[in-house]
């Protein structure tokens, strides 16, 4: 059975004092929330306060991006074994803000995968279509060669513990998520996708998809009691203490009726 992941990306937002008061109130909040996972991926600049506030709590942290190179003469970079020894278990690989600002190819997200996966860190492989190619008919492509690309040479024992992240770059930051069927429609393919890479139903259906664009307590009750969706990645939403537990807490009574 999935379990739902609630995953905050934080992106560039919160100063340390910021992230710890956040991080002390989310705490508080969802202490009492056992049937969910919890994830909070800050700034690079926020983990180690985040990491000492959610010490002796089932909330994990994540990283925003890591490089592919495990060491050496990469100025600005950070490895995957640093986030590991920073506390990491999660980290987000090929948000649509790094392929479209920073260049991010899926080659490079391969790369990335692959070595978190090497480091014993859990990637979150975010794929996503645009508005344009939704509406010239091509997101399936997309996401297709998205999920391929990106999981290329990575063998079956190792791909067990991947996420996978539905973000249709249209949804993202504009209030305007995607309908539920177009949602449940995009999980269901990525699923079979991802079998049809791996010849493993078993696989498929253990792998955990999120939803991520404009999820909010508003549309979270709908979009969480898909069939398909195992949990949501959050931006906006998860800047606040009381959007971010609402979240928690509507991913648990929605987990407690999919156990059921
Ligand atoms: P919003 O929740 O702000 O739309 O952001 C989603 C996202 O990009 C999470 O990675």
């Amino acid at each position: 059975m999935r379990k739902l992941l609630i995953a905050a990306n934080w992106k560039m937002n919160m100063y340390r004092q910021e992230a710890l008061e956040l991080t002390r109130g989310i705490v508080e909040q969802t202490r009492f929330f056992t049937f969910v996972d919890i994830m909070i991926a800050p700034p690079f600049t926020a983990l180690e306060i985040v990491k000492s506030e959610i010490q002796n709590t089932q909330i994990q942290l994540g990283a925003q991006d890591v490089f592919f190179e495990e060491s050496g003469a990469y100025t600005g970079e950070i490895s995957p074994g640093m986030l590991l020894d920073a506390g990491c278990a999660y980290v987000i690989i090929g948000h649509s803000e790094r392929r479209q600002y920073f260049g991010e190819t899926n080659e490079i997200i391969n790369k990335k995968v692959s070595v978190a996966l090497k480091n014993h860190l859990i990637p979150i492989l975010c794929v996503g279509e645009t508005w344009e190619e939704r509406n010239q008919g091509r997101a399936f492509l997309v996401l297709n060669q998205q999920i391929l690309f990106g999981l290329q040479g990575i063998d079956n024992e190792k791909l067990s513990s991947i996420v996978v992240a539905y973000e249709p770059v249209w949804a993202i930051g504009t209030g305007k998520s995607a309908n539920k069927e177009q949602v449940q429609e995009v999980h269901a393919y990525l699923r079979d996708v991802i079998k049809e890479f791996t010849s493993s139903n078993e696989m498929a259906f253990n792998i955990r998809i999120l939803y991520g664009g404009s999820m909010s307590p508003k549309n979270a009750q709908e979009i969480l009691s898909l069939k398909d969706v195992d949990g949501g990645l959050i931006g906006g939403a998860s800047l606040k203490i009381d959007s971010f537990s609402s979240l928690v807490q509507i991913a648990e009574s929605v987990q407690k009726v999919k156990e059921q």
